[in-house]
């Protein structure tokens, strides 16, 4: 295998140490990620030198013009704070022809933006839960023409579950409205509202750019969750370990999906991948309701890499270890078509 120059890209203040030692396990869950992909490109006989960067393009561009790597590994989620604005660093290495891994500033774009991310996928008939758009700025009071409770509100761009919890579920006007002021305020968002889906929890990995590989279709389950709570990923779900142990939150390949479900499943985060312009990988985000209807909740490109993550973990399932995995984006990040190369 050839050993490659690569540009670890990645926030200014997740710059990984060389090593874990010394360092407790809050510290080093800020930056497990950067960490774990430093330290696999560097199993991999790779030259790595990452690279921190807040608000400046001038770092990127002289280690781009003066160290000349074959490839950016792009660990980057936002810049100047803003995390739309990846899109925008991305786009940027284009214009400097320089190739780097996972998603382009197309999908990137298209992605970030929850409605405008849903209306391409309902032009193209793909199942997601219908929904509205209340702006920043503007009062909601009153019935929602076109949407049946129960509803969850959410914001239009976040991520990584920012501003859900059970109280996003409402089933009514009153609680909707309150809801959507939350997200308002709290959040800072135009605030999405969803007809709620209630189901199981699915994850999908897809690889590609081209041709595409997805990874075992895997399940976030709660396994000690009361009834009366609701089994969707909140920002607890997500990030709370003692929270997860209490009510025995786990991921895992998910179980007892016909053959015909999952083909269903499957084609519908392949096809989402292509009409969402996705690049390198990414997870797909499903509801699967009891009576077998599958929705898609939203496309996240260049998702979480942690090693042991769902990601990684559903690669691994089909034999595809973790450097292994890295090896394979930095190959589709190398032969990606941007335009600069036509
Ligand atoms: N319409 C919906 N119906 C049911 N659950 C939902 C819906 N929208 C979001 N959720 C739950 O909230 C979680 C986070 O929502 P998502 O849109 O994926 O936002 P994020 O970008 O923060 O991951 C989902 O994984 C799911 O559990
Ligand atoms: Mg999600």
């Amino acid at each position: 295998m050839k050993k490659l120059r690569v540009l670890a890209l990645m926030h200014e203040d997740l710059v990984p140490p060389e090593s874990l030692e010394g360092h407790s396990d809050k510290e080093i869950a800020e930056w497990k990620v950067e960490f774990d992909v430093v330290d696999g490109l560097q199993q991999l006989g790779h030259e790595v030198r990452p690279l921190g960067v807040t608000d400046e393009l001038g770092p990127i561009r002289r280690a781009v013009l003066g160290w000349k790597p074959h490839v950016v590994f792009n660990l980057l989620e936002e810049f100047h704070g803003v995390g739309v604005y990846d899109q925008h660093v991305v786009g940027y290495l284009e214009l400097l022809k320089q190739p780097y891994t996972g998603c382009n500033p197309r999908g990137l774009m298209l992605t970030h933006d929850k409605p405008l991310m849903k209306k391409i996928l309902s032009y193209h008939r793909i199942p997601t839960p219908r929904f509205g758009t209340i702006p920043l700025g503007r009062k909601f009071r009153g019935t929602p023409r076109r949407l049946e409770y129960p509803l969850l509100i959410k914001s239009t761009i976040e991520d990584a579950s920012l501003g859900i919890s059970q109280a996003s579920i409402v089933h009514s006007d009153d609680k909707l409205s309150e809801r959507i002021a939350f997200v308002h305020e709290k959040v800072q968002s135009d605030a999405l509202v969803e007809e709620f889906i209630e189901g199981r929890e699915l994850y999908v990995g897809v690889l590609g750019n081209q041709r595409l590989q997805t990874f075992p279709i895997w399940e976030m389950e709660f396994t000690k969750m009361p009834d009366d709570v609701a089994r969707i990923a909140t920002a607890k779900v997500k990030w709370d370990p003692k929270y997860q142990e209490k009510h025995g939150i786990i991921t895992r390949a998910a179980q007892g999906l016909s053959e015909a479900v999952q083909a269903r499943i499957v084609k519908i985060c392949k096809r989402a991948y292509r009409d969402l312009s996705l690049s390198g990988y990414a997870r797909m985000d499903l509801r699967l309701t009891d009576d077998e209807r599958i929705y898609l909740i939203e496309a996240n490109a260049n998702p979480n890499l942690e090693f042991g993550e769902d990601f990684a973990e559903s690669a691994e399932a089909v034999g595809i270890a973790y450097p292994d995995l890295l090896q394979r984006i930095l190959n589709l990040g190398l032969r990606y078509r941007a335009a600069w190369r036509a």
